[in-house]
């Protein structure tokens, strides 16, 4: 994938972000609708994600795909982990992430690179976190084995991606990636079956697995209120990537795609 196509793919995510003041880019999570902001439901899809997985103050976490930074940020100030790193291939998104925390000494890092080729030596670190980012990843089966690969024995793995239902959607969905590049975002959908086929293969051990689609459309629903709200000016610069996510949560809804959390271990 292109730098130019994720730039242009994330750009309307992030007058997005800016007009409404989220540091998340995924599609957050509710129990109940309605009864929070979209920007809290962000954060309550990367608790949802982590889970009981333990952090602690002696450890080292990674966060893949971490875009602007918001759920990077929130693990930092929740655990306090010797370090964090945000992996982030868009080099805009690196940047705001960074702005977020210049000139402080306690923070979490970010650090431009792909998924593909994690900058980390091997069994150093003990959590992988990676929400909404893999769905982007050409290669699976390396991005899987490169997180085998830094993990420490005992390490634990969470990723959170939207799934295809069945193998009907792929080809639809990958018709997309033909579309100008603010709809094109490469995407590569496994179904949940071939994330599990994927973790075998890898030498990964699931320890925790659940569909949360219904509560990620619930989450988008209060997303599209909020956004409804403001007039259709003030909306300009992300008409289109409304429009993406009111598919989005119809596709959620209809059981056509699925929000997969795993956890994984490795041994
Ligand atoms: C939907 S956003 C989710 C961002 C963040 N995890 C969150 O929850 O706010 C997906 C992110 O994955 C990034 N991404 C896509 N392909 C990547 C790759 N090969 N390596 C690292 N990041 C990638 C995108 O640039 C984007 O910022």
């Amino acid at each position: 994938m292109s730098q130019s196509t994720i730039e242009a793919h994330y750009r309307p995510n992030w007058n997005l972000s800016q007009a409404l003041g989220f540091t998340g880019y995924n599609c957050g999570f509710t129990e109940k609708p309605g009864s929070a902001t979209f920007a809290e439901n962000q954060k309550a899809l990367v608790w949802r994600l982590l889970g009981d997985v333990a952090i602690g103050h002696e450890h080292t976490v990674l966060d893949i795909g971490c875009g602007i930074g918001g759920p990077t940020g929130w693990l930092f100030e929740r655990f306090e982990p010797k370090r964090i790193i945000g992996l982030e291939y868009c080099r805009s998104s690196v940047v705001a992430a960074e702005k977020r925390w210049a000139g402080m000494n306690e923070r979490p890092w970010f650090l431009q690179g792909d998924a593909h080729s994690l900058p980390a030596e091997d069994g150093t670190v003990d959590v992988i976190f990676n929400l909404e980012s893999a769905l982007h990843y050409l290669n699976k089966p390396v991005f899987l084995s490169e997180c085998r690969r830094v993990l420490r024995k005992g390490g634990r793995l969470c990723i959170g991606d939207i799934t295809a239902s069945n193998k009907l959607l792929f080809s639809p969905l990958t018709l997309l990636n033909s579309l100008p590049s603010q709809f094109n975002s490469n995407i590569r959908l496994w179904s949940a079956d071939d994330y599990l086929i994927g973790f075998a293969k890898a030498g990964l051990r699931l320890v925790r697995h659940e569909n949360v689609a219904r509560q990620v459309a619930d989450s988008l629903h209060d997303g599209m209120s909020e956004i409804r709200q403001r007039s259709w000016a003030e909306n300009k610069g992300f008409r289109a990537r409304i429009m993406y996510l009111v598919v989005l949560e119809k596709l959620f809804r209809g059981g056509r795609l699925g929000y997969d959390l795993f956890e994984l271990v490795r041994e």
